[in-house]
């Protein structure tokens, strides 16, 4: 089996079970985020376990499914939980949730995640708008034979977070009174936490926020020709910063969780807003 002949079995068990129905919008809930599938209406929902080919998220709090319905009156699927390369998952395996909701007719996903400040002034419970993301992992999602059949060997990385979203993020925010940050996401595969001299290294970079995803899923998403928006919920500042605190994924979860409804309503206003671009 092919990893295209994987995607459409994976397409054609999501069509059995929705029979006719088309997203335009995709997203992905972040870790401690899953309370904002509350925010689809009509919802229709397919555990990944019956999903061939999806891989079982391990992180505790995602829910592993996948949620069909509507957002802002636009058609949307939404995965609740994701697979991270930490957990040995192989890039394919990563990626194939997100390939899957392009194929079913996403033109637009919007990746969010839970992730630490390298600003102080940008602190816990904030929102962050991913203007761009460094990716100095090593790790590349596209290695390996060119899928010919979804996109070009070699992809433009130049606006890999669309502009015209992210300026559709920047207007549901203010219409929504909700104070937006905007920064570059920088992708640290994990599991441990980053120490605070690769926080200090990473800020010299050009590093606004750390997380542990997202960076896989963006450049899959564009090799396929999928508009991006990214969003970042700041859940802590990253390590070695504020008062030293040592990092705690039950505390990530926690923040994450009390942000989850903000980021509901950001992502209302941004569909109602975008429609007519998706
Ligand atoms: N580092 C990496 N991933 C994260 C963090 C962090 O500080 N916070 C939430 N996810």
């Amino acid at each position: 089996m092919t990893e295209i002949d994987r995607i459409d079995a994976a397409v054609a068990a999501i069509q059995a079970a929705a029979p006719g129905f088309r997203p335009r919008l995709g997203i992905v809930l972040g870790s401690g985020l899953d309370a904002c599938a509350e925010a689809i209406t009509d919802p229709v929902d397919i555990s990944y376990a019956d999903i061939p080919g999806f891989p079982k998220p391990a992180v505790d709090s995602h829910a592993g499914r996948l949620r069909l319905g509507s957002l802002g009156g636009v058609p949307v699927a939404m995965l609740r939980g994701r697979a991270h390369a930490y957990e040995g998952h192989p890039m394919a395996d990563v990626v194939r949730p997100v390939r899957t909701l392009a194929r079913l007719g996403c033109n637009a996903v919007v990746l969010t995640n839970a992730a630490g400040s390298l600003r102080e002034e940008v602190g816990p419970g904030r929102l962050m708008a991913i203007a761009d993301h460094i990716n100095w992992s090593g790790l590349n999602p596209l290695t390996g034979p060119n899928l010919d059949a979804l996109g070009a060997r070699f992809i433009d990385m130049t606006t890999a977070y669309d502009p015209g979203l992210r300026g559709h993020l920047a207007a549901a925010a203010e219409g929504i009174g909700l104070d937006l940050a905007e920064g570059v996401y920088f992708w640290y595969p994990g599991p441990s936490f980053e120490t605070p001299a690769e926080i200090r290294a990473f800020r010299t970079l050009g590093a606004d926020a750390v997380g542990m995803s997202t960076v896989p899923e963006c450049i899959a998403l564009r090799h396929m020709g999928v508009k991006v928006a990214g969003i970042s919920t700041i859940t802590n500042l990253a390590a070695g910063m504020g008062a030293g605190a040592a990092l705690d994924h039950a505390d990530v979860m926690t923040t994450g969780a009390g942000m989850a409804m903000d980021l509901a309503r950001l992502l209302t206003a941004f569909a109602g807003i975008a429609a007519d671009d998706l």
